[in-house]
Formats: C-alpha cells, sequence, structure tokens
C-alpha cells in the first residue's frame, strides 16, 4: 500500500469550465484517485480555485464588479461542474481564504530568511493612458520563440515559453491597448539560480515522467539557464507583500507565488475538516508520498521549476513532486477551443443534455494524453452508441433480462475449464487494466474496460443460453452464473471511468456492500453469493439521436457566431491561386447590343457586346436558357482580357461569366445591375 497525494492545477475563478478544462487535469486525475483507491493505497484528492492575480482582476474590470464578487460566482460554477462530472475531491478549498494568506506569507519569509530573495530596483513597463504599473499579464505582443501576436508577459500559450514582459516584441497594454512606458519600480524576485544544480539532478532522475514534463523543462534550463523572477506585483487584489517596508505597501505576492501554496493550505483545511488537524502533515512532510499533480501543458514550468524551488527553499521537510503527468490540449471540432470566441462546449451545459458518465467516457477515451486530441461530436455519439449501449449495456441487458426469466437469483454453478478460462481472461485483463490507470492512460483504460464487457458478450454468444434452456438447465445455471459473476467484475472495473453507472450495475445485482470497499486483488475471487437475490435492471444507456449532436453543433455554431460545419467537407476545388493571380483577370461589365445563331454553329449564340466604347463580338452556349429578346440590352460580366479564340470558324472575343446548377440544368448569367458598361469587376 502507497501513500498518495494527488492535486489537479487549481482553475482560475473567472470563468466556468469547458471540457478541454475537464480533459487536462480534472477527468484524468479523479480517474487515477479511483484506481488508486480500489488497490487498497492510501489517497488524498486535493484542489480549489486560484482566486488571485491579474486574471481575475481582467475579469473584475471587464464586469465592472469586484474581484471577490468575480471568485465567489466562479467558486461556485466551477465546483459545481466537478459535481456534474462525478469528480470528487477530498478537498475543495480557495486561495482568497485566510489560512492561505498566512501559509504563503510564511512561505516567502523564509525563502527571504534563507536567503533565496532579493530586491531589485527595475524598469517596468506603465501605461500613462490607465496611469498603472503593468503586471506581466497586463502586457501583451508578439512572442519572441514562435511569433504568435497574443503571448502575454508572463507565457505565451501558443508554444508554453516562459517569458518576460521585455521579451514581447511590440508590447502593448492590455488595459488600453496603447504602447507602455517604462518606469522603475521595486520588487521582490526568486533567486531561481540558486535552485537550479538541484532542480537538474532532481529532473534528470525522474526517468519515467513525460517528456513533455522533462525534456522540456531540462532544455529550458540548459539553454537559458534559471534567472531571479519577480514575485510581487503591483496591484491591489492578492496577498500584501508580509514586510514592514513602504516599498511594499500596495504590493501582492505573484498570483503562481501562492497559487500552488494553496495544495497545502487546501490539505490543511481538509485535515481540520475530518477533525485531524495535524493530519495533513502524513502527506506533505512524509517522504514516503507520492505527490502527484496532474495538470495542463501550459503549466509545466510552475510546477517542475518554481513550485520544487519555493518547495526546497524552505529549508523545511516538505516532499516534492513525486510525478507531473501533464496532459496536452483538447481541440473542439478540429479548431482550438476558445474562451473569449466562446468556441467550447461548457462543463456545466452539457451536464444538462448528456450523463455525466457518457461524457466521461468519451473524454476519456480522446483523452489529449501525449499529443493534442479533438473532441467531436460525432466522436461522442460514436462512444456512447456503438460501446456503451452497444457493447457494455448491451451484455448487461442481455444477462439480467435472462437471469430474470430464470427467477432473478444467482443460480449454482459447477464452474468448467471453458468457464474458468473465461474468469482468467476477465483477471487478466482487470490487471492491464489497472496498469493502465497507474501509468496514467486514461485512452487505453476505456479500451481495456470496454474489452472487459466484450469478453463477457463473446462468452455469452458463445455459450447460448437461449439454447441451453431448452437443452441442459444444469449447465445454463452455472452459465449465468458465470455471465453474473461477470457484470460484477465488469461493474468493478468501470468504476473508475464510469462510477454511476458502475454503482448502478453493482445494486442491481443486489450488492450490499460499496462496491468502493472492494479490491482489485480480491475482486475475481469474491463471487456472488448462490441465491443472492437480483433487482430489477434497467436501461443503463440510451441511445443518442442524430438530432440531438446536430443540435450540439448548431448551439457551437450559433454561440460562436460561427456558420462551418455542417455540409462541413470543403467543396472540391482548383488548385489555390494568389492574389497576384487573380489580379490577372480582367473584368468587365458590358452591354449586349444584338443576338443572332451562326450558321455554322446552331448550338451558339453569336452576341454583340459594348465594352465601354468598344464593340466585340462573343460565341456563347447559352441559347437553352435564354431568348434573343431576353438579352438584348442586358447588361452582363465578361472576361476582358482573355485571348481571342476561334469557336466554329467564328471570333469569339472574351468570355461572359455565369452561375450554374452542376448538371447544367439551370444557367443565369451573372448580373451587374445598373453598372454602366466597361467598368471593371473585381
Ligand atoms: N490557475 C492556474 C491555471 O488555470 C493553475 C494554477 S495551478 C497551481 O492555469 F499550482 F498554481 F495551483
Ligand atoms: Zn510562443
Amino acid at each position: 500500500m502507497a501513500r498518495y497525494l494527488v492535486t489537479s492545477a487549481l482553475p482560475y475563478a473567472n470563468g466556468p469550465l469547458h471540457v478541454g478544462h475537464l480533459a487536462g487535469a480534472y477527468l484524468p486525475a479523479d480517474i487515477f484517485v479511483r484506481s488508486r483507491r480500489l488497490n487498497g493505497d492510501d489517497v488524498i484528492y486535493i484542489c480549489g480555485t486560484d482566486e488571485h492575480g491579474v486574471p481575475i482582476t481582467i475579469r473584475a474590470e471587464a464586469e465592472n464588479v469586484s474581484p471577490r464578487e468575480i471568485v465567489e460566482r466562479y467558486h461556485i460554477d466551477i465546483k459545481e461542474s466537478f459535481d456534474n462530472f462525478s469528480i470528487v475531491f477530498d478537498n475543495f478549498s480557495g486561495t482568497a481564504r485566510p489560512n492561505h494568506a498566512k501559509l504563503s506569507q510564511e512561505f516567502f519569509l523564509n525563502l527571504l530568511k534563507n536567503d533565496h530573495i532579493m530586491v531589485k530596483e527595475e524598469d517596468q513597463f506603465y501605461d500613462e493612458q490607465s496611469d498603472r504599473f503593468l503586471p506581466d499579464r497586463y502586457v501583451e505582443g508578439t512572442c519572441p520563440k514562435c511569433q504568435d501576436d497574443k503571448a502575454r508577459g508572463d507565457q505565451c500559450d501558443k508554444c508554453g515559453a516562459l517569458l518576460t514582459p521585455f521579451e514581447l516584441i511590440k508590447p502593448r497594454s492590455a488595459l488600453s491597448g496603447s504602447k507602455p512606458i517604462i518606469k522603475s519600480a521595486k520588487h521582490w524576485y526568486l533567486k531561481l539560480q540558486n535552485f537550479e544544480k538541484d532542480l537538474v539532478t532532481w529532473l534528470e532522475a525522474k526517468k519515467d515522467w513525460k517528456d513533455n514534463v522533462t525534456k522540456f523543462m531540462l532544455g529550458w534550463i540548459r539553454t537559458d539557464g534559471l534567472h531571479e523572477r519577480a514575485i510581487t506585483r503591483n496591484i491591489n487584489w492578492g496577498i500584501p507583500v508580509p514586510l514592514d517596508d513602504p516599498e511594499a505597501d500596495g504590493k501582492v505576492l505573484y498570483v503562481w507565488f501562492d497559487a500552488p501554496i494553496g495544495y497545502i493550505s487546501s490539505t490543511i483545511e481538509w485535515a481540520e475538516r475530518v477533525g485531524k488537524p495535524e493530519l495533513w502533515k502524513d502527506y506533505w512532510q512524509n517522504p514516503e508520498t507520492r505527490l502527484i499533480h496532474f495538470i495542463g501543458k501550459d503549466n509545466i514550468p510552475f510546477h517542475a521549476v518554481i513550485w520544487p524551488s519555493l518547495l526546497m527553499g524552505q529549508n523545511s521537510n516538505w516532499i516534492l513532486p513525486y510525478d507531473i503527468p501533464a496532459n496536452e490540449y483538447l481541440n473542439l471540432e478540429g479548431e482550438k477551443i476558445s474562451t473569449s470566441q466562446n468556441w467550447a462546449v461548457w462543463a456545466n451545459e452539457a451536464a444538462k443534455d448528456f450523463p455525466a458518465d457518457t461524457l466521461r467516457y468519451a473524454i476519456a477515451a480522446n483523452a489529449p494524453e501525449s499529443k493534442d486530441a479533438d473532441f467531436t461530436w460525432t466522436f461522442f455519439q460514436s462512444r456512447n452508441n456503438d460501446e456503451l449501449a452497444n457493447i457494455y449495456g448491451n451484455l448487461v441487458n442481455r444477462t439480467m433480462t435472462f437471469v430474470h426469466k430464470e427467477g432473478g437469483i444467482v443460480p449454482e454453478a459447477n464452474y468448467t475449464e471453458r468457464d474458468q478460462k473465461h474468469f482468467k481472461a476477465l483477471s487478466d485483463k482487470l490487471q492491464e487494466l489497472f496498469s493502465a490507470f497507474e501509468n496514467y492512460k486514461v485512452r487505453e483504460a476505456c479500451k481495456l474496460t470496454m474489452d472487459l464487457a466484450r469478453e463477457g458478450n463473446r462468452y455469452f454468444d458463445e455459450m447460448k443460453p437461449w439454447e441451453l434452456r431448452k437443452t441442459d438447465p444444469e449447465r445454463l445455471k452455472t452459465v449465468l452464473n458465470v455471465c453474473l459473476n461477470t457484470l460484477r467484475i465488469l461493474a468493478f472495473g468501470s468504476y473508475c471511468i464510469i462510477p454511476n453507472t458502475s454503482e448502478k450495475l453493482w445494486k442491481m445485482l443486489g450488492q450490499e456492500s460499496k462496491l468502493s470497499a472492494e479490491r482489485v486483488g480480491s475482486v475475481v475471487d469474491n463471487m456472488l453469493a448462490i441465491n443472492q437475490k437480483l433487482n430489477p435492471s434497467e436501461i443503463l444507456f440510451r441511445k443518442i439521436e442524430d438530432s440531438e449532436i446536430q443540435a450540439q453543433i448548431d448551439k457551437l455554431n450559433k454561440q460562436s457566431g460561427r456558420k462551418k460545419m455542417e455540409g462541413q467537407e470543403k467543396l472540391e476545388s482548383k488548385p489555390e491561386i494568389t492574389i497576384e493571380d487573380f489580379q490577372k483577370l480582367d473584368l468587365r461589365v458590358a452591354e449586349v447590343l444584338a443576338v443572332d445563331v451562326p450558321e455554322k454553329a446552331k448550338r451558339l449564340y453569336r452576341l454583340k457586346i459594348k465594352i465601354g466604347d468598344e464593340e466585340r463580338q462573343i460565341m456563347s452556349s447559352i441559347k437553352e436558357y435564354y431568348n434573343p429578346d431576353e438579352l438584348v440590352g442586358k447588361k452582363i460580366v465578361i472576361v476582358y482580357n482573355l485571348k481571342p479564340a476561334t469557336l466554329a470558324g467564328e471570333l469569339s472575343e472574351g468570355m461572359l461569366l455565369a452561375a450554374s446548377t452542376s448538371d447544367k440544368s439551370i444557367l443565369f448569367l451573372v448580373d451587374p445591375g445598373d453598372i454602366p458598361s466597361g467598368a471593371r469587376v473585381n
């Protein structure tokens, strides 16, 4: 048995959560926590909202309310999302609570005492229009590493680089959009260079961490080295710098200084709540504890470099992270999720339309573990219909229906070799499943979970209980017993990913004890009691209709103001051209003067046309669409600089533009309205 302290990144309390958040730092963590508990490990799962910093003040300013109001509103909203998705923390705190401020200030003072903090009088961007110093995040500009023009002064979301405001190309103030000036101000800096050597040794030893964490961080340290980084800010929302210094007045600790300490203060809050106020120390200060931080990739430098430095610099017995499983991003329908453009599936809204387990399963089956992944509504639908309903639901339904017809109890059994083989296969799958969980492989875990159900369906089909009913009632009993025990194992195995369904199934099987009290090591051997009475069965997964999926896609398009998507495939296109290519065309308005049918080409019209003062003739195959008298006097558009050609022995000087259906059953000449002939068309 091991002891785990699992955390998920504290979400900023500045807006609602979307599926991308859940896929990154939360659902994989919840699944991991559940699996470790079923393994018999001691686990606490800690989170809370990140309530300080510029993300909050920017939102508050935008809405013209106090930061506290923003924080309180979204703390509740975010908590609700977790409840809706059955993501269950042992404690969910918030960093604006008093015990957190106290602890963060202690961290600061210890670092100061241990000579890891220095003061610097430094140039800082200042927005003259708003009359304010600009903290990093209030400065935006072009990323020097990847050229993305939406980088902020602390970090580039596109490439993940940590930045300082002065590295930004073409900096602008996020408050006013104006070009900031430079003014000097005093700030406190964490001497990250003090930890460089220890960090490198520590990271190098983490052989089984994800590359996106260790390689990225070691590369970062090796290229630029570590330098002091400001840990105070000029804003009026945050934890006051705990110093008796006039220069500290009006300054607060940098949000990335206090936020990870929130993991600790939330744990302390938990310990108090469960009535064992010292218990948090067993986790945070016991070297046996495995501290695991689930995060999204944009949080890597903060968790793998800055946070361990804060811990090391305490010169105390804090443990360091045991692992930092960082996930990549989840895109949506092929595009980056964007809060500002409302290109997102909001967690609380999705939970109104679909069951938590279906959402959990579809997100987990497509988790952005090692590269960005794409959430699409059709993928969601097929995970539900083709897997949850057709494989899992079907096995449960056919088994339960059958058994209820046979008396609704667990029949006695006399297992054959074939049955033992079946149990062995389930047991092997279960081992594989739990090792996938242990290695944070939730995609694979979804597949393995479904494999348990597939195994059950295979057994059912092979045994043909509907025939045994007539031919061999004794054998039928055993077969149904095996099927029911398969469901018990399935309920157990699927608990981490689809906990609500799994508990329903557990109850259907008449289990009195809690599923969560069962252990992976014994579940296969702990068979259902003979004559155990079963409870009525119910349909576990309803089919999701195409119309529901279309409704989600329409909603997404509507809320984001995009059309795209339905009839989504692009039209078949000729090769791309440049604007220069297009500008080679000289399109002009022309007027039709006369129409006749040439001797030698009965299918064509000969049009006499006027472009400005010039007269030309054009041969055209529009005879079946227009009568001559409909054309005379009409304005049309022609390609004026087309090389003249001879058609059916007649000169054709240009070409007219028309739109037609693909089968050419309808055709209309492009109509320039009343624009005089000779005018250009671009
Ligand atoms: N609030 C940050 C974000 O959403 C994450 C903070 S994680 C913590 O990106 F470690 F600082 F708590
Ligand atoms: Zn970048």
